[in-house]
C-alpha cells in the first residue's frame, strides 16, 4: 500500500518564479519548508510523485551542470518529465519570438524553465516576455539579473548550518579572479537582494571595475533598510572576509564588457590576488563557512584547500539545488 503524500498548499499554484523579489517572505518560507520536507523524503527513499504525467520544458541558451540535472532528476522524482531544449537547435536560433514560444510550449506541457544569462539586458526581458504569453508557470534558471533557484538553495544551506534565524550573521559576497569565462552577474545580485530580507548583514566586495547593475544594488539597499539589516560595499576582499560567517567568493563579469571577453579577461589579470585561500578564511569567524554556486575555477577563485576543506559547504549547497527545484515545481505546476 503506497504511503499517501502529504497535501501541498495551493497558494502559489500557477505562479512564475522569475526573481525572488516577486515572492513574498511568506511564500519563500513555504518554498524552504517544502524543500526541507522533500529532502527528508528523498533521503528516506519515500516517493514524492506530486506531478504525475506533467511536463516541464527546460530551455537553455547556455551551458549547465547543476541546473539542468537537478531539474531533470527532480522532475523524474516528482513523477513528471523534464524536456531539454537547446536554444541553438530550436527555432529561437532563427529568431522565433518569446511570445510564440510561451504560447506553444504552454499548449504542450505544464511549466517552462529558461536559462538566458550571458547578455546583460536580454535574459530577464526574454523570460518576462515568454511569461506574459504563457499560461503555465515560467521559471528563471538564471538570467542576467537573478538566479533564484541558486539563491534559494543557498538560503536553505545557510539555515541548515546556522539555524532558522540568520539575524546578525554576516555574509561576504566577494568577487574572485577566474580565467575561464565572464561569469554572469546574477548570483551576486541574487544574493545581495535576497539575503538582507532574511536577516543577514551583507558586505559586497569587488575591484572598482566589477560593479553590479544599478537597480539590484538599489533594491539590496532598500531591503536592508526595510529589514533592519546592513548592506555595505568595499573594494577590499580582506575587509569583507573579516568577521564573516559566510564567505561567498566567486567571479563575475563586467556589465559593459560581456561582448568583449578578451578585454575583460586582460583587465582581470590585475586582480589575480582576489583568491579565497586559507589566510582569508582565517580572517572570517572560526565557525565561518565557504560557499560557491559552482562551477569554480579551482586555485584561481578559491584554493583546493578551501574548496575541499572543512569549512566548505559547496557540495551540500549543490545538492540543495535538487530539493529547492523540486519544491518550486511541486508547489507551482
Ligand atoms: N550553479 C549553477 O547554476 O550551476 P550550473 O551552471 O552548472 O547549472
Amino acid at each position: 500500500m503506497p504511503t499517501r503524500l502529504p497535501k501541498l498548499p495551493n497558494t502559489v499554484r500557477g505562479k512564475d518564479y522569475l526573481e525572488t523579489r516577486d515572492w513574498t517572505d511568506q511564500e519563500i518560507e513555504r518554498l524552504l519548508k517544502t524543500s526541507s520536507d522533500l529532502k527528508k523524503a528523498f533521503k528516506a527513499g519515500r516517493p514524492t510523485r506530486y506531478l504525475p504525467d506533467k511536463t516541464v520544458f527546460l530551455f537553455f541558451f547556455d551551458k549547465s551542470t547543476r541546473t539542468r540535472n537537478s531539474f531533470e532528476a527532480g522532475a523524474t522524482q516528482l513523477g513528471a518529465h523534464a524536456h531539454f531544449i537547446s536554444a541553438e537547435t530550436s527555432q529561437a536560433a532563427h529568431g522565433e519570438s518569446p511570445k510564440d514560444m510561451g504560447i506553444i510550449l504552454s499548449s504542450y506541457g505544464h511549466a517552462i524553465a529558461i536559462r538566458h544569462d550571458l547578455v546583460p539586458g536580454e535574459g530577464n526581458s526574454y523570460m518576462r516576455a515568454v511569461a506574459e504569453h504563457a499560461t503555465v508557470p515560467v521559471y528563471n534558471m538564471q538570467c542576467d539579473i537573478d538566479h533564484p533557484f541558486q539563491t534559494l538553495a543557498d538560503l536553505m544551506t545557510m539555515r541548515e548550518e546556522f539555524g532558522r534565524s540568520l539575524r546578525g550573521r554576516r555574509i561576504a559576497v566577494t568577487w574572485a579572479y577566474a580565467p575561464s569565462y565572464a561569469k554572469p552577474m546574477s548570483v551576486p545580485q541574487g544574493l545581495i537582494t535576497l539575503m538582507p530580507r532574511f536577516g543577514l548583514d551583507v558586505v559586497l566586495a569587488h575591484p572598482p571595475e566589477w560593479t553590479l547593475m544599478k537597480e539590484p544594488m538599489a533594491f539590496a539597499q532598500a531591503q536592508a533598510k526595510a529589514h533592519g539589516t546592513s548592506f555595505e560595499v568595499t573594494d577590499d576582499m580582506d575587509e569583507a572576509c573579516r568577521g564573516a560567517d559566510i564567505v561567498y567568493a566567486k567571479s563575475w563579469g563586467i556589465e559593459e564588457l560581456f561582448h568583449k571577453p578578451e578585454e575583460a579577461l586582460k583587465l582581470s589579470t590585475r586582480y589575480k590576488n582576489w583568491l579565497c585561500d586559507e589566510r582569508r578564511m582565517k580572517l572570517a569567524k572560526k565557525t565561518a563557512i565557504y560557499m560557491h554556486c559552482l562551477p569554480a575555477d579551482r586555485n584561481h577563485e578559491v584554493t583546493d584547500a578551501v574548496l575541499d576543506g572543512p569549512q566548505s559547504r559547496v557540495f551540500p549547497e549543490a545538492e540543495n539545488r535538487l530539493h529547492t527545484c523540486k519544491a518550486v515545481m511541486a508547489l507551482t505546476m
